[in-house]
């Protein structure tokens, strides 16, 4: 989970001993808007991790400048970017790991259902490409809103006959890092020890922080459990309306893919015991994808994991009724999208 307090050290370690054998995992990671707000800082936290030997940069622009410049840092990975669609198959060839924040990011006023139009056609014809270049690759979906772009990802998927629901994610990590923020910040807490698991959905209500769940155990009055959850659901407004139209969260956003990456990379490597939030395929309730902690292991999501949503307090009871219908039809909107287009 901390990316970079245990990425620095290993790849300075690994630079020390390069005379003696060691083998290094190389796992090779493509990022797809990797010019972008989000792209830029997570290509650079993508390049510092030592279990990468190839970072595939593309975007439809602007992207050669941002390798260049990346592939100067003196840490293992080559750095290749690759413009525009003709360049976009060479791009994903082979790669282990596509993470996906390409599309328009919000501005105030705006809710995330509002970049459907923009951003539903460009994850669909990315996916398309990862279908047919990278079948077996695990997929990070960011752009917005998440809640649909998965399950129009998915549908991509099985029209090409590739679908591997355990290795589709919708990436929620930010939800989970800015619970634990926001928590041990209200709690006076060890930041690095607290860990709130998110369900549900990313965007608005959908987002749900299991509080009464939050490690290591706390407790909560009525009125903070109240006031940490609507301030976590609307922690990206706040960022949107602090950027006041510059665009939302790019490098906390970042900070939260890069360990999502991460945390994938160590799952492909053999390591046990990974445990993330995701948006995946899912039968944790009766909607068809919802956010839960998983396991993730070398075939992807080994495991969704049940026990958070046991005896939920009556106030988490209450709000995963009421975001259901919501995540449903932001679901339906998203499968609609691709048979539509079938
Ligand atoms: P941005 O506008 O700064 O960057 C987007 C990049 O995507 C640009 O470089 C653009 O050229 C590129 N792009 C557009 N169409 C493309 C295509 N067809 N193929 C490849 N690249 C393409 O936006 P930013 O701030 O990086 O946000 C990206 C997305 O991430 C937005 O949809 C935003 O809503 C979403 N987001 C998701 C979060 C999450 O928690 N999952 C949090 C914050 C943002």
């Amino acid at each position: 989970a901390a990316l970079l307090a245990s990425s620095i050290p290993k790849v300075q370690q690994s630079q020390r001993a390069s005379n003696q054998f060691q083998p290094q995992a190389s796992f090779k990671v493509a990022v797809l808007g990797a010019a972008g707000g989000i792209g830029q800082p997570l290509a650079l936290l993508i390049k510092m991790s030592p279990l990468v030997s190839a970072l595939h940069l593309y975007d439809i622009a602007n992207v050669k400048g941002v390798a260049a410049d990346l592939s100067h840092c003196n840490t293992p990975s080559q750095v290749l970017d690759f413009t525009g669609p003709l360049e976009l198959a060479n791009c994903l060839k082979g790669v282990d790991v596509v993470v996906i924040p390409a599309g328009v990011p919000r501005k105030p006023g705006m809710t995330r259902d509002d970049l459907f139009n923009i951003n539903a056609n460009i994850v669909k014809s990315l996916v398309e490409a990862v279908a047919d270049n990278a079948p077996n690759a695990f997929i990070h979906i960011i752009s917005n809103p998440v809640n649909s772009t998965v399950p129009i990802a998915a549908e991509v998927l099985k029209q090409k006959g590739v679908y591997d629901p355990k290795k589709l994610f919708g990436v929620t990590t930010l939800d989970v890092v800015r619970a634990n923020t926001f928590v041990a910040q209200q709690k006076n807490l060890k930041l690095v020890d607290v860990d709130v698991p998110v369900i549900g959905g990313h965007a608005g209500i959908t987002i749900l922080p299991l509080l009464s769940k939050t490690r290591p155990s706390v407790t909560f009055t009525d009125e903070e459990v109240e006031q940490l959850t609507v301030r976590i659901q609307n922690a990206g407004t706040e960022v949107v309306e602090a950027k006041a139209g510059a665009g939302s969260a790019t490098l906390s956003m970042a900070y939260a893919a890069a360990r999502f990456v991460e945390s994938s990379l160590r799952a492909l490597d053999g390591d046990g015991e990974v445990y993330e939030c995701s948006f995946v395929q899912s039968e944790l309730t009766e909607l068809p994808f919802f956010a839960s902690r998983v396991e993730l292991g070398k075939k992807g999501v080994e495991a969704v994991i049940s026990a958070d949503l046991h005896r939920l307090t009556e106030y988490e009871a209450k709000a995963l009724e009421a975001l259901k219908p919501e995540l449903k039809a932001s679901i339906e909107k998203g499968v609609a999208f691709v048979e539509k287009r079938a």
